[in-house]
């Protein structure tokens, strides 16, 4: 179906695969319009309860955007090369259901910002993490110097995208940028068993947790207020009498999505 990504659902999990792994992974064009398709699939498919996001081969993540197309952009562009970035970075960051990488080595410039906009990371023992535009007299382009700041703090942040330098696995998972690091023959069953457990929750709880974490950086909306009216709101649900009965109950919840 699609040209760059593997796709395969299985218990409701969908890992996204990009493909093209002689070009470690990096993402053109292409790579850019199928990513997009496939989050649309993601909101719309009542199938996918969340994504499991990664590279193919044993080498990369995502090396970055594919530089051979900056060649020759004007300015304008350039700032259109971002906002197709930053709005589909900020689709994923927002999709109602959870979007999990996992980092399964080089994940620089883009990659890198493609695994900040998941809702979080896992990553193998041979991850590297990196922001290496300035060596190209660029900067981060589709949300990663807002990212980054957010994740790791400013001085980390400013240190890696004015040095370009790589950080290995362990120096993120000081740093806050990935949750764990695993062996890379366990990265992919690590990464589905959280998903398995977050597939057992609520799904509307889940969505309502994601839009509340993102209303800490969203300097429209008042997070405070986003999670008493979301709190409110799971009183109306069935989810949410199924999941106090069960455990009055002594008993597993089976939870719907409604
Ligand atoms: N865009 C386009 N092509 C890329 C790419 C990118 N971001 N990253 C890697 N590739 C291509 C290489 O050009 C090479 O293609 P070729 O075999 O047709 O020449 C192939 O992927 C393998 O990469 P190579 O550089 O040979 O592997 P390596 O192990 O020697 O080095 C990296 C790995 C990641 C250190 C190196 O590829 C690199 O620095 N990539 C660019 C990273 C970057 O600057 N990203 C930010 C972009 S804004």
């Amino acid at each position: 179906m699609y040209e760059t990504l593997l796709t395969s659902l299985k218990e409701n999990i969908l890992t996204i695969t990009i493909n093209r792994p002689t070009k470690l992974n990096a993402v053109n064009r292409q790579v850019m319009h199928e990513l997009g398709l496939v989050v649309e699939e993601v909101y719309n498919d009542p199938s996918v309860r969340s994504v499991l996001l990664t590279g193919a081969g044993d080498k990369a993540f995502v090396a970055g955007a594919d530089i051979s197309e900056f060649m020759g952009l004007s300015v304008e562009d350039g700032k259109a090369v971002a906002r197709t970035g930053q709005e589909l970075f900020m689709k994923i960051e927002r999709s109602p259901k959870p979007i999990v990488a996992a980092v399964n080595g080089f994940a620089l410039g883009g990659g890198c910002e493609l695994a900040m906009a998941c809702h979080f990371r896992v990553a193998s023992e041979n991850a590297r993490f990196g922001q290496p535009e300035v060596n190209l007299g660029l900067i981060p382009g589709y949300g990663g110097t807002q990212r980054l700041v957010q994740l790791i703090g400013k001085g980390r942040a400013l240190e890696m995208m004015l040095t370009g330098n790589m950080i290995t696995a362990g120096v993120a998972l000081q740093y806050g940028l990935v949750n764990a690091v695993v062996k890379s023959e366990e990265l992919i069953a690590n990464a589905r068993a959280l998903l398995v457990t977050i597939n057992s929750k609520a799904p509307r709880a889940l969505s309502m947790c994601i839009e509340a974490a993102n209303a800490v950086f969203d300097e429209s909306s008042n997070g405070y207020e986003a999670e008493l009216n979301s709190f409110g709101a799971c009183f109306g649900t069935k989810d949410m009498q199924e999941g106090t009965a069960a455990f009055l109950e002594k008993r597993k919840p089976l939870f719907t999505g409604n």
